[in-house]
């Protein structure tokens, strides 16, 4: 059993589309019943979904629809009777996420062109800060690396992992729309959160150290980045190694303080239905609770801290899912014929590293494969795929060659 601290309630912005509400253009003919939701809850696993039900607000319980494509753990999309709220529960990690959210962005029972999608859920936290920059890279054991490699993550294509990658999936960096993050920091601030004395106990540990000051802070609410991986990590090193891949990938303009292992695979599917003008993707807001800290403080080892001690966070995180996320889901639903039905339109780009949705990433442009537009433009280097196939070419004659 995992144990959990609480710190700090956060809302990210990752890094990035063009400012583009689609809705009065949508073409998608919808057959059947179809719900169009103002708010959709997206959460990942029974104690974020649980934080919603039995509330005083609304009953989003009231009506549950089968989707085919679901988890098999939670096959059914809650929502309430007039369909203004509804809530998903996606199973945990990237796969999970994806193939959730794709289901339900691809389903005629739902309109979600005017829909807001509320990623509210529970993550690690960096104590040095209290977006959503995800990572491709190679992974070596650090025990088969020389000596100078500070970490066995090695973006793809580079020999060093201070170096930009060299080669993209396209699914590295996505930039949520910044003037929305802040309305929904301005209602979640007003809520009360909770705290706790165990909380209180574990954080307090960190006051010794000056970068870990924001740590040892009661609960507050907080703008910056998350990171999406493919395992739980935990620990100084990777955690600081992520940090870092955040910092030189989004070209210093990602604040690296949360982790989790879904928010990519979940923007990526609504960016995809965004492209068919099926969803809105400047109307995304990513909201996650500090349930543990990914490091330990002074004078607590590594294990000590994920397995070991009770950080105390799990309970409060939870219960600021539902106390800092009702105040953005009754903000929206208040204020919708006055603002939320038009939209907040983005004054950052908003979208992800390929400019799928048009306009131009504003978190640098750190390499050459920034888009696949800059890319295809280059020529006589080719295009990405043609530089992909040859570096994969490449790395296997090499391992041919060692073997
Ligand atoms: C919807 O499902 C939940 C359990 O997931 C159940 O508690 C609730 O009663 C169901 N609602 C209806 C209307 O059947
Ligand atoms: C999300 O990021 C992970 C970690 O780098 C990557 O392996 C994965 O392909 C990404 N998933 C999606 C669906 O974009
Ligand atoms: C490690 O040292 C080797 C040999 O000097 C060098 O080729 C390589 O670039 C160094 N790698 C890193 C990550 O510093
Ligand atoms: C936090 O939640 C716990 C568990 O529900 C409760 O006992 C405690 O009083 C709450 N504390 C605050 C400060 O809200
Ligand atoms: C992170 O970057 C800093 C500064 O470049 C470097 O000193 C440190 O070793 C890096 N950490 C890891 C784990 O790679
Ligand atoms: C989406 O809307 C835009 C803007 O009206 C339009 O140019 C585009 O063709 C539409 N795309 C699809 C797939 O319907
Ligand atoms: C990184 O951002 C700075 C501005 O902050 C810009 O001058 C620089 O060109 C960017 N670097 C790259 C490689 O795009």
């Amino acid at each position: 059993m995992r144990s959990f601290h609480f710190s700090s309630l956060l809302l990210a912005a990752a890094s990035i589309v063009s400012a583009t509400p689609s809705a009065e253009h949508h073409e998608v003919s919808k057959r059947g019943m179809t719900i169009a939701p103002k708010v959709f809850i997206i959460d990942m696993f029974e104690p974020e979904g649980a934080a919603w039900w039995g509330i005083d607000e609304f009953d989003v319980l009231a009506q549950n629809i089968t989707l085919p494509g679901l988890s098999p753990l939670f096959p059914e999309v809650h929502c309430t009777a007039d369909g203004d709220i509804c809530q998903i529960i996606t199973g945990e990690s990237e796969i999970n996420a994806a193939s959730s959210i794709s289901a339900l962005v691809l389903s005629d029972k739902f309109d979600l062109t005017k829909t807001y999608f509320f990623v509210a859920g529970i993550a690690g936290v960096n104590p040095e800060v209290a977006t959503t920059g995800s990572v491709t890279l190679y992974e070596f054991d650090i025990r088969d690396l020389p000596d100078n490699f500070t970490t066995g993550y090695i973006p793809f294509s580079t020999e060093n992992p201070a170096d930009y990658p060299g080669d993209i999936y396209g699914t590295e960096v996505f930039e949520l729309n910044l003037a929305l993050r802040d309305v929904a920091m301005a209602f979640a601030s007003t809520a009360a959160l909770n705290d706790t004395a165990d909380a209180a106990a574990y954080r307090a540990k960190y006051a010794s150290e000056a970068i870990y000051a924001a740590a040892a802070k009661p609960p507050s609410v907080v703008g910056c980045d998350v990171a999406t991986s493919d395992v739980y990590y935990s620990g100084t090193l990777l955690s600081e190694a992520f940090e870092n891949t955040t910092r030189i990938w989004t070209n210093g303009s990602g604040v690296y303080c949360s982790t989790a292992q879904e928010d990519n695979a979940t923007l990526e599917a609504i960016l995809r239905a965004a492209k068919a003008n099926m969803t809105d993707y400047s109307r995304v807001i990513v909201m996650r609770t500090s349930s543990d800290f990914d490091r330990p403080p002074p004078g607590i080892s590594e294990i000590q801290n994920l397995l070991y001690v009770d950080q105390g966070g799990f309970s409060p995180a939870i219960e600021n899912i539902y106390l800092a996320g009702i105040k953005v889901v009754m903000g929206i639903l208040e204020g919708w014929d006055s603002t939320f039905a038009a939209g907040i339109v983005p004054n950052n780009y908003v979208g992800d590293i390929f400019d799928t949705l048009g306009g131009t990433p504003d978190y640098g442009l750190p390499s050459y494969f920034i888009s696949k537009r800059d890319v295809e433009a280059r020529a006589p280097e080719g295009n990405l795929r043609m530089r992909r196939a040859q570096h994969s070419a490449e790395r296997r004659a090499a391992i041919m060659n060692e073997v």
